[in-house]
């Protein structure tokens, strides 16, 4: 069925300049784009989204890392959408992303890792939600 996900271009990703060759490989893969922003997190905010790794030894760091600089969030829509994005974008670790993914091409490490995909649908729901008003979609 034809369902959503939610994803962000990282900070890593924005600031080499990344953003227009990822928005394209993300709609040359058959995604239609949904909502759009530029934006960026506070710690607090950064906070809230991942809360769910709260007691994760990585949390502290994650939550820097992603309000060090701007983001780009979007929601994005295609059949199978949240398994198809994580095949798109590769694994979490892009030293085990396979050849051609988001992440074999612009991540640097498992931490600054170019883009995040929703893992679920539930999740994609919760964190489009977390970004966007009904009025900012289409
Ligand atoms: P993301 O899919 O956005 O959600 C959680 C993020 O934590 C993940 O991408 C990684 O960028 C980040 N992270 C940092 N260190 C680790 C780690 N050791 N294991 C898993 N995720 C990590």
């Amino acid at each position: 069925a034809t369902n959503r996900t939610f994803t962000m271009i990282k900070p890593d990703a924005v600031s080499n300049g990344h953003i227009g060759a990822i928005l394209n490989d993300i709609t040359s893969a058959g995604f239609k784009i949904i909502a759009l922003k530029y934006t960026h997190l506070s710690k607090e905010t950064a906070g809230a989204f991942y809360e769910v790794h709260k007691e994760r030894p990585f949390y502290a760091d994650l939550v820097s890392f992603m309000s060090s600089g701007p983001i780009v969030a979007a929601i994005l829509e295609k059949d199978n959408a949240v398994e198809d994005f994580r095949k798109l974008i590769g694994a979490t670790n892009p030293a085990d992303a396979a050849e051609g993914t988001i992440r074999n091409k612009y991540a640097q490490s498992i931490e600054a890792n170019a883009v995040h995909g929703s893992d679920s649908d539930e999740n994609a729901e919760i964190e489009g939600n977390f970004y966007f008003s009904q009025l900012e979609r289409f």
